[in-house]
């Protein structure tokens, strides 16, 4: 850098070479207004310089750090995660989430963000079985606890039932949604089990296990997860195979050509 910037500051009209000069010239530039152009443009071949330097540097920098060494912690606690029966001791800012912690220090990057405001529920785990919204969960609140994600779903090299029933049903299309649509499925299947009501329980006296729910349920208990491309149905289709561990035929059909005919003249 120093040799650039002694090049351009040494450099006059003196220096100049034939063809420049011609230019020069030939633009009518002469005298004062030479040597103030000259010094104008080598200001400017400084930036231009120091910007093409900056940027090789940035380029040619190193990887940034290993997640495992952040180089600013503040605020730092020790937790042990315990995620996927693995257990790891991270060194955490203490107001990282569960997502950013299963991001972007164990590299588990199958868990999605999304809007990272507890919306869309891309970030969807489990925590002691239960789903949780991974974006708005404390890490250091997880310590001692159980974290699944979907990483953590196959059994030796076998995926889970709900993951082969999304990729029978096509139950998904960018894929982005889908990590968390199948952890808040399998999830979703125990709190059946367990009884748990909805916004759409009929009798909340009657507390039953190993429910049986429909498909009205299933909707409105995977409402929290939100898929932009719109596979709700044969994510539903795939939920309720899993769920009822029958064979699901899709409750849709092709339109008849004579039925296209119509709508094409309606
Ligand atoms: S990323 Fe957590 S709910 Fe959207
Ligand atoms: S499959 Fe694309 S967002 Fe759900």
């Amino acid at each position: 850098m120093d040799e650039i910037e002694k090049w351009i500051k040494n450099r006059d009209e003196n220096q100049l070479t034939k063809d420049e000069e011609k230019i020069f010239d030939e633009i009518g530039l002469n005298g004062t207004s030479r040597r103030k152009f000259l010094k104008q443009m080598s200001a400017a071949s400084l930036s231009i310089c120091a910007s093409s330097y900056l940027t090789s540097d940035l380029l040619a920098s190193p990887a940034r750090a290993l997640p495992d060494n952040p180089k600013v912690l503040l605020n730092e606690v020790k937790v042990n995660l315990k995620v996927n029966d693995m257990v790891k001791q991270l060194a955490l800012d203490s107001r990282t989430s569960l997502l950013d912690a299963l991001r972007e220090r164990l590299e588990l990057t199958g868990t999605k963000k999304g809007c990272d405001h507890g919306q869309c529920g891309a970030c969807t785990v489990m925590v002691d079985g239960k789903r949780k919204l991974s974006c708005l969960t404390l890490a250091a609140t997880c310590e001692g606890k159980e974290v699944t994600t979907i990483e953590g779903l196959a059994e030796n090299g076998n995926l889970h039932p709900m993951q082969q029933a999304f990729l029978k049903h096509d139950g998904f299309q960018c894929g982005y949604c889908t990590p968390g649509q199948i952890c808040s499925s399998v999830a979703l299947l125990e709190e059946a089990k367990r009884g748990e009501a909805s916004y759409v329980t009929e009798d909340f006296k009657e507390v039953k296990t190993d429910l049986k729910l429909s498909e009205e349920e299933i909707r409105e208990r995977m409402s929290g997860n939100i898929c932009r491309c719109g596979a709700y149905n044969n994510i539903v289709q795939a939920f309720k195979e899993v769920h009822s561990g029958d064979d699901e035929m899709p409750t849709w059909e092709f339109a008849t050509s004579e039925q296209m005919e119509k709508a094409k003249n309606s």
